[in-house]
């Protein structure tokens, strides 16, 4: 199979309308690509990666080593989806020298097909330089987790007048710079549903309801890997339970002798 391009995700959206959902999950590993890449349109090699594979408390430490290194893992994965690595938070908001030096090294490194940075306005300069240059953008509007510091928490955002207005100028905005697709984060869904129809890309959803063109979701909380998510997940299935439950039936294995047993030895027929 050809693996999908960006031009074709960006003109599944006809006449403000997108037939078939867009459907993209974040994938920070080679194995776990291969697994969901069928599956996909798009696989996000999200600066989630932070917390979800490091510990860490936000993004805001993730660095443009960690996205090069799992980056490059979900590319040799994948097949078939579009590869689309984050912009980790110090590596593009100073200039738009600063974002093509970074994203043109995530693209080298990687072999990914695109580039995701957060913020609306501020960054459509950026956006429009990295654009004209060859390097696909897919913005990032919304609740955006790097400006947690500034925010003081992550609570969806549009609530009032004055948020929505900027979301939905911060959409235009990013849409006249010339991204290809937009990832909208935390808001309501009557901001979603005007966004989705007011811009000629892409939008894709994460807690921001199906109004989107396309819907995103952190791999690791749609499988049910942690015990709190927040409200927008639905979990798919409960790996923590499944992989706790193995884990204690290999202890228990190992610890009454019962694991390794003769299938799993070396010089011993299978079956005797
Ligand atoms: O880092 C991430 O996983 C994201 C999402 C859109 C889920 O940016
Ligand atoms: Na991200």
């Amino acid at each position: 199979v050809r693996r999908l391009t960006v031009p074709a995700i960006q003109g599944r959206k006809v006449d403000g309308a997108t037939a078939e959902p867009i459907v993209m999950l974040t994938a920070y590993t080679a194995r776990m690509a291969q697994l969901l890449d069928t599956h996909c349109d798009m696989l996000l090699v999200g600066d989630s990666l932070g917390q979800v594979i490091y510990g860490l408390d936000s993004t805001v430490p993730v660095s443009l080593e960690m996205m090069c290194a799992h980056g490059a893992a979900v590319r040799r994965g994948s097949y078939q989806s579009v590869v689309v690595v984050d912009m980790p938070f110090g590596s593009y908001e100073a200039s738009p020298q600063q974002a093509f030096e970074s994203a043109a090294r995530i693209m080298k490194e990687t072999g990914c097909a695109a580039v995701k940075l957060e913020g609306g306005e501020v960054m459509a300069g950026t956006i429009e330089f990295l654009s004209a240059r060859g390097i696909p953008v897919c913005a990032h509007v919304g609740l955006t987790p790097q400006a947690v510091n500034a925010l003081g928490g992550y609570r969806a955002r549009g609530r009032d007048d004055a948020e929505r207005d900027k979301i939905l100028a911060d959409s235009k905005a990013v849409t006249d710079a010339g991204a290809f697709a937009i990832v909208i984060e935390g808001v309501m869904e009557p901001i979603a549903r005007e966004i989705t129809r007011s811009v000629a890309i892409p939008t894709i959803g994460i807690g921001a309801s199906p109004a989107c063109d396309g819907q995103v979701l952190v791999a690791e909380d749609m499988l049910g890997m942690f015990e709190r998510v927040p409200r927008f997940v639905k979990r798919f299935d409960d790996m923590a339970g499944r992989i706790s439950a193995a884990a204690e039936r290999y202890a228990s294995a190992v610890r009454e002798r019962s694991f390794p047993a003769d299938e799993q030895l070396y010089g011993v027929k299978r079956g005797s």
